[in-house]
C-alpha cells in the first residue's frame, strides 16, 4: 500500500513540468476560443488560424479586445490581461507541423 503512495507522489513530480502548459491550454478552452479557432489554434470555417506563430501579444490583445468582424469582443472584465497572456503563451508554444514530405502516409509513390 505504502509503495503506491510513494509512486503517486513521484508521479506528481514527474508531471509537474507539464502542469503549466496544460493550464495555458485550459484557459484557451475555458473561454471558448477553440470553438471557432480549433483545439490547437489551427483555424476552422468559423475562425482564422491562430497558431503556430500567433501575432505579437500587443496586436493579439488589440484584436481580442476590439475584433474587426464577427468575433465577439472579450473585455478585460471578462478576460483579464493575465489570462489573455496565458492563452497567448499556449498558442506560442504550439509547434510548427512537420513538412508534408516528412509524413510517410501522405507519400503517393
Ligand atoms: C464565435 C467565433 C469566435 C470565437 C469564440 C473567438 N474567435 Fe477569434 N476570431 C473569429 C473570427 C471570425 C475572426 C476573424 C475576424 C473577425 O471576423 O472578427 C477572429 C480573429 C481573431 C484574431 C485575429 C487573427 C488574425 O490573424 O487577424 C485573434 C488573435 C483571435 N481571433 C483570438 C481569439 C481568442 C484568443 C479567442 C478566445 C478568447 C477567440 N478569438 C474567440 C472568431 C472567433
Amino acid at each position: 500500500m505504502r509503495i503506491y503512495k510513494i509512486f503517486s507522489i513521484l508521479a506528481l513530480f514527474a508531471f509537474a513540468p507539464f502542469a503549466h502548459a496544460q493550464s495555458d491550454g485550459h484557459t484557451y478552452l475555458q473561454f471558448g476560443c477553440d470553438q471557432c479557432h480549433g483545439r490547437v489554434g489551427q483555424g476552422s470555417g468559423a475562425g482564422l488560424r491562430l497558431a503556430p506563430a500567433p501575432l505579437e501579444f500587443e496586436d493579439f490583445a488589440d484584436i481580442v479586445r476590439r475584433p474587426y468582424g464577427v468575433m465577439p469582443a472579450y473585455s478585460p472584465k471578462v478576460l483579464s490581461d493575465e489570462k489573455l497572456g496565458r492563452i497567448h503563451a499556449y498558442l506560442s508554444g504550439i509547434p510548427e507541423p512537420p513538412a508534408l514530405d516528412a509524413i510517410p502516409l501522405l507519400q503517393l509513390d
